[in-house]
């Protein structure tokens, strides 16, 4: 009997690449993300490690987010559901700016480092001096025993488990839910959300790891939209609201691997800039999943603006969108989730576009050229 398989393709799970095993494993990665931290009944968050009492909580007057790269992505997305769930303002800072730049930090300041690796080097150096400035620190990582972990006064692990693709797919969706459960905590611990309320974003947790499964069915849809236009010189992503993170996580994965010009832009920016860029060779990935947050009549008239310039458009819509199917070149369909929760979700095609326009193109998918899984220099 003829054996096909090596050593690592067995531990690529008879994927071709380790990103293409990672983008599928997301569904259990989050399962393992929540479990045992949401307490439905209580209306609660149990996270093994807190340490933080209702009163420091309370006084809190503000969270300061620092991160790079992918994980910064999933720190804009953290500050809509920490303001919306805790009503606190959240700045989500660059760490490679923060230091330099005399930042402003308070003892009333949480301040949050999101690291998938924990090592990454200006993360750490702007969290440590955000220590040094009194501020109480937490750290958002998905590696145990990790240089953010030890530096931190609390550390929260996102259970992804490794990651060994160089573009970050799994550690971004377990960071986003990660931050989703930290803003029901803070939610309720601050008063701003009801036991009610809480079961309610908690419920909506719940279903997330089966509309991961869910999506991922639109990986045929995907491919045909990679092969069309796997020879595109740009793209460009749009989204609003917590939309707008996702436009920019979906440009930042086509360039890791694909080596495509990309942009993510908020909706309401096209018309102070990248319109000029659109022309009838110009694939535009438009994020329109129907909420209130993300003002879907405006993002409806991106795709009008941008059809009538010739231009390509490739909707994310809901399922049941019945709406915006018609003006849109592709539209791959996702499953409707909560404002702040569809992120996670329609993060999921664009992993797959990159994904696929770099394999067509016949990239090194995993290791792609001049980037580094864990960056420690500064
Ligand atoms: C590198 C990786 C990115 C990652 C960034 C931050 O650039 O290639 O995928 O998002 O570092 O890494 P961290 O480990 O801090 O999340």
């Amino acid at each position: 009997r003829r054996i096909d398989w090596t050593p690592m393709m067995a531990e690529k799970g008879g994927y071709k690449h380790f990103m293409h095993k990672e983008i599928h494993e997301q569904p259990r990665a989050i399962a393992d993300t929540l479990r045992g931290r949401m307490l439905l009944t209580e209306g609660d968050v149990h996270f093994e490690t807190w340490n933080l009492t209702q009163e420091q909580v309370q006084t809190f007057t503000k969270v300061t987010i620092l991160a790079c790269g992918t994980s910064w992505h999933s720190g804009v997305a953290g500050k809509h559901m920490i303001e919306s769930l805790a009503r606190l303002p959240v700045e989500v800072e660059l760490a490679s700016e923060f230091r330099y730049r005399d930042p402003i930090v308070e003892k009333s300041h949480l301040v949050i480092a999101i690291s998938q690796s924990g090592e990454t080097a200006d993360t750490l150096a702007a969290f440590k001096e955000a220590k040094r400035l009194g501020a109480h620190t937490m750290a958002i990582c998905n590696v145990i025993g990790s240089a953010m972990t030890r530096e931190a006064n609390l550390h929260v692990l996102t259970n992804a488990g490794p990651e060994i693709g160089v573009a970050s797919t799994k550690a971004f969706t377990t960071q986003l839910v990660t931050l989703y459960l930290l803003a029901v905590k803070l939610g309720r611990m601050r008063g701003t959300l009801s036991v009610e309320g809480a079961q309610e974003h908690l419920t909506h947790l719940t279903q997330v790891p089966k509309m991961i499964e869910d999506v991922l069915k639109c990986e045929p849809q995907v491919k045909r939209v990679a092969r069309e236009f796997m020879n595109a010189q740009d793209f460009l992503f749009l989204g609003r609201g917590p939309m707008h993170p996702v436009a920019l996580e979906g440009a930042l994965k086509l360039k890791e691997i694909s080596y495509i010009h990309a942009e993510g832009y908020a909706g309401g920016e096209m018309k102070h800039g990248p319109i000029a860029l659109i022309d009838e060779k110009m694939p535009v990935v438009v994020i329109a999943p129907k909420q209130p947050h993300i003002a879907y009549e405006k993002i409806i008239g991106n795709i009008e603006e941008v059809r009538a310039r010739g231009g390509k458009v490739i909707a994310i819509l809901d399922e049941d969108d019945n709406q915006a199917d018609t003006l849109a070149d592709h539209v791959i369909r996702i499953p409707a989730a909560c404002a702040l929760l569809a992120p996670v979700v329609a993060t999921i095609p664009l992993q797959l576009l990159a994904y696929h326009v770099a394999e067509m193109r016949g990239n090194d998918v995993d290791q792609p050229r001049n980037l580094a899984k864990s960056v420690t220099v500064e």
